[in-house]
C-alpha cells in the first residue's frame, strides 16, 4: 500500500511516499527557517501563507521524486494536530481534496505519532512495548509504546520543552532562529563540564516529568555576570548548557527503561537530531542493556514520511476519515491511557 503523507503543522512544509509503512519512495521537506528567522520565531500568519505556496510544489516533488502519478497511491494521511491552527489546514484541506477529487481513503494523524512512527522507516524497528521519549520544539515526553497509534504517557514537561530550551539558549547567546541545531555544532568544540548548568527536575521523586525553564534563567543570569561569551567561552557554554539537558533526558529515560523493565528504546522528533543525546542515549543503553533506536538525522525534525507511516497502520486497520476532517491546535495523544 502506497501511502501519500503529508504535513505542516509548524514551518515545515512536507509531503512523503511511504510503502506499507516502511519503505520511504520520496521524502520532501520545505523548511520556511528563512521566513521567520528575521523575527525569531515562527509567525503563525506568515506560515500559513507560505504552507499555501508550497504545498502543491512539494507534493508534486514527492510524486516525480518517486516517479510515479496519483494513480497510484492507495491513500493519504494527513497531520491534524496539535500544531499552528492556520498552518495545519493547508495540509488538512490539500489532502481532503485529494481523497475526494482520487476517490482515495484519507486519514488524520496526530503529529507526535508521527515522529513516533519515523523509527519504522527504512530500519530495525523496535519491538512492542517500548519506551520513546518523544523530544521536539513543542513536546517532551516519556511514553510507553504499547502498539501503533497507542501509547500511555508516562510523563512530560511541566513547562518548556526540551526543544523550547534548545532554542531559546541559543536566541539568548545570539545564535540565530531556530537555534538548537547550531547550538549543537557549537558544542562540538567546548568542554561540557566548563560550568554547571542546573539539572532541572532530575530527583528520582519527580518522576517521568521534566522541566526545563530554570535552566534558560540560568543562562541569562551567567551571561549577565559572565557577559556574552565568544570563541572558545561560547563553545564551552553552549556545551555545558546541552549537557545540562541531555543528563536529564538520559537519566530520566533509563530510569524508566529499568522500571518499565523495557529493553527498547526509540527516541523521536527534532531534538533526536542532537549529537550529544544520541551519543548519551547509546552509552546508557549499553550500560543497562537496552537497544536505543534512534532515526537519521533528517527524519527526526518534522517530515511527511513518518505521516505516512504512521497514515499506514491506521488506513490498514480500516480507518477512515471523513471529509469533514478537521485540524485541531491542542490534541490529546492518541488513545493515551492516564496512569495514576
Ligand atoms: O520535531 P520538530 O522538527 O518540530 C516540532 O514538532 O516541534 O522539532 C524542532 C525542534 C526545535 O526546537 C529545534 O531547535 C530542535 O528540534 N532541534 C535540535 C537539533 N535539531 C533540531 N535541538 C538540538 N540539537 C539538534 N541537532
Ligand atoms: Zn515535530
Amino acid at each position: 500500500m502506497i501511502v501519500l503523507g503529508l504535513e505542516s503543522s509548524c514551518d515545515e512544509t512536507a509531503a512523503a511516499l511511504v510503502e506499507d509503512g516502511r519503505r520511504v519512495l520520496s521524502d520532501v521537506v520545505a523548511s520556511q527557517h528563512e521566513v521567520h528567522a528575521p523575527y525569531g520565531g515562527v509567525v503563525p500568519e506568515l506560515a500559513s501563507r507560505a504552507h499555501v505556496v508550497n504545498v502543491i510544489p512539494v507534493l508534486r516533488a514527492a510524486l516525480d521524486g518517486a516517479g510515479i502519478g496519483l494513480d497510484r497511491v492507495d491513500g493519504v494521511a494527513v497531520t491534524c494536530g496539535p500544531g499552528l491552527i492556520g498552518a495545519l489546514l493547508v495540509a488538512v484541506q490539500a489532502g481532503k481534496a485529494l481523497a475526494w477529487a482520487r476517490g482515495l481513503p484519507l486519514v488524520g494523524v496526530h503529529h507526535l505519532e508521527g515522529h513516533l512512527a519515523a523509527v519504522y522507516l527504512d530500519s530495525d524497528p523496535p519491538p512492542m512495548p517500548h519506551l520513546a521519549l518523544i523530544v521536539s520544539g513543542g513536546h517532551t515526553s516519556l511514553v510507553r509504546v504499547e502498539d501503533h497509534g497507542v501509547v500511555t504517557e508516562l510523563g512530560r514537561t511541566r513547562d518548556d520543552a526540551a526543544g523550547e530550551a534548545f532554542d531559546k539558549g541559543a536566541k539568548l547567546l545570539g545564535l540565530g532562529y531556530p537555534g538548537g541545531a547550531v547550538l549543537d555544532r557549537v558544542a562540538r568544540d567546548g568542554d561540557p563540564r566548563s560550568f554547571n548548568f542546573p539539572r532541572g527536575m532530575i530527583a528520582r521523586s519527580t518522576g517521568d516529568e521534566f522541566s526545563f525553564s530554570g535552566l534558560k534563567t540560568a543562562l541569562l543570569h551567567h551571561v549577565r555576570a559572565h557577559g556574552m561569551p565568544v570563541g572558545q567561552a561560547l563553545a564551552d557554554v553552549c556545551a555545558s548548557y546541552q549537557a545540562a539537558i541531555v543528563e536529564v533526558l538520559v537519566t530520566k529515560t533509563r530510569r524508566a527503561a529499568r522500571r518499565e523493565a523495557l529493553g527498547h528504546v526509540q527516541v523521536c522528533g527534532g531534538v533526536a537530531a542532537n549529537g550529544a543525546l544520541r551519543a548519551g542515549l547509546r552509552a546508557a543503553g549499553a550500560e543497562d542493556s537496552f537497544v536505543v533506536h534512534v532515526p537519521p538525522p533528517g527524519r527526526c525534525t518534522d517530515n511527511a514520511a513518518m505521516i505516512a507511516a504512521a497514515g499506514y497502520h491506521r488506513l490498514a486497520r480500516g480507518e477512515r476519515a471523513a471529509l469533514d476532517l478537521n485540524a485541531t491546535a491542542t490534541m490529546p495523544l492518541p488513545r493515551a491511557v492516564a496512569r495514576a
